[in-house]
């Protein structure tokens, strides 16, 4: 029978201050702090080579993230490589550290099999680095190398996801915020990009494949709230990236000339280019990042450290498992003074036999020397007698009467 203890009500009370006291200035304090220390965001893309993933984030960020690249002078990776480019950025005053996680290789093989392997390897060696430092006496500088988001550019085939896509999604969207993005949408019309959109979709929910989508709460105002249902609805963003300006009547425009007209990569009507931007920079970056450490990271963590309790077999709790090794510890100890104990008494039985030994022989010493000592006496006695009956000393008493020594 569990009976249930009724927690005592601790009351609410709302009062209002009768003057200003200066906590409503704490948004103040977190902002100039957080101005201070700058921000960080590790943003990771994956997809086959080609796909614009480089001008994509050139054109993200609004610089030259990625280096000029000679696709001519490079040699095809013959496997999967993690590189990381790392870039400081400042808008307004606001320094944003950059890095940005490429995979060249990625679907380039004739067999993608296990393409996702090294990828969730350096997702989850990230987390194990993280988990380590947190676990140190000294947490000053952790190192926060997580990934925050992941860019998965979808090939525009006009069909639905590839096995590989549906592969890679289902093996990642537990350790990261996956962002699928169609690339080079240019490449399809209006209608084609729709029906993509949705087979992609319904791809997604049938494979139980978790995308980031910005959460809706019903209780945010109206204008955040009309702005994330809109970036929903246009998932998976249909992208156009281009980092070179062209002419475009009487201005200059960030997009793609065609023979049949002009793709503007800022323009809402044309591609979803602004959408990401808004989701991935402006408004859901600290969101995404919150989602990592509380959410994926969270997960990634406590599974691991139930996993490591497992190995001692008793379910994962440290304070059992100190238990236990205290328990260990103590009957190690106990066993060696035991030890220490038989050979001391041994030590001492040895000692105690070797000192009745040679008392036993200091005692037949003294005896025989006495026994010798006495027999010496006798004969002295023997021979003070002879002398003084005039005998020569050693000579029997017989034969001295019968020579006629003495008369
Ligand atoms: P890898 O480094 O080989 O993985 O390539 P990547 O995915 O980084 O592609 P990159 O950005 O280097 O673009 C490859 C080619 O596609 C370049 O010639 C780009 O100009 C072009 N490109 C990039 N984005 C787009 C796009 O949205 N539409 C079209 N039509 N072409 C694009």
């Amino acid at each position: 029978m569990s009976a249930e203890v009724e927690q005592p009500q601790i009351p609410i009370v709302k009062k209002k201050p009768n003057c200003f006291v200066g906590f409503a200035n704490l948004p103040n304090q977190v902002h100039r702090k957080s101005i201070k220390k700058g921000f960080q965001f590790t943003l990771m893309v994956v997809g086959e080579s080609g796909l614009g993933k480089s001008t994509l984030i050139n054109t993200l960020f609004n610089t030259s993230v990625y280096p000029n690249k000679d696709h001519n002078a490079e040699e095809p990776p013959k496997t999967i490589q993690i590189e990381t480019i790392t870039t400081n950025l400042e808008e307004n005053g606001i320094k944003l550290k950059l890095n940005v996680i490429d995979t060249p290789g990625f679907g380039d093989f004739v067999n993608n099999e296990s393409s996702w392997k090294p990828i969730l390897d350096d997702i989850e060696a990230r987390f194990d680095s993280y988990l380590e430092q947190e676990n140190k006496v000294n947490r000053k500088k952790i190192v926060d190398e997580r990934v925050h988001a992941c860019l998965y550019f979808i090939a525009p085939t006009g069909h639905s996801l590839k096995p590989l896509d549906i592969e890679f999604m289902k093996r990642l969207h537990h350790r990261v915020n996956l962002i699928p993005v169609i690339a080079k949408s240019d490449l399809l019309t209006e209608e084609e990009i729709v029906g993509f959109k949705a087979r992609i979709m319904e791809d997604i929910s049938y494979n139980k494949i978790q995308i980031y989508r910005p959460p809706i709460y019903e209780n945010d105002d109206p204008e955040t709230l009309q702005e994330n249902k809109e970036i929903v609805l246009r998932m998976p963003f249909a992208v156009v990236g281009c980092d070179k300006e062209i002419d475009a009547g009487n201005k200059k425009i960030r997009g793609r000339q065609y023979p049949w007209g002009i793709i503007d990569v800022d323009n809402e009507d044309h591609c979803d280019f602004i959408k990401l931007r808004q989701m991935l920079i402006r408004t859901h970056m600290e969101e995404l990042r919150e989602y990592t450490n509380e959410v994926l990271y969270e997960n990634y963590r406590s599974n691991k450290l139930i996993a490591s309790g497992n190995e001692f077999g008793d379910g994962g709790n440290p304070l059992t498992r100190f238990e236990e090794e205290k328990k260990a510890h103590e009957a190690k100890m106990t066993k060696m003074e035991a030890e220490m104990k038989m050979v001391f008494q041994q030590k001492v039985q040895e000692k105690k036999n070797k000192l009745m030994q040679s008392d036993a022989d200091l005692h037949a010493r003294h005896k025989e020397m006495k026994e010798k000592l006495i027999n010496q006496r006798r004969e002295l006695e023997e021979t003070k007698r002879q002398l003084e009956s005039g005998a020569r000393p050693g000579t029997p008493e017989k034969s001295r009467k019968g020579k006629g020594y003495f008369k």
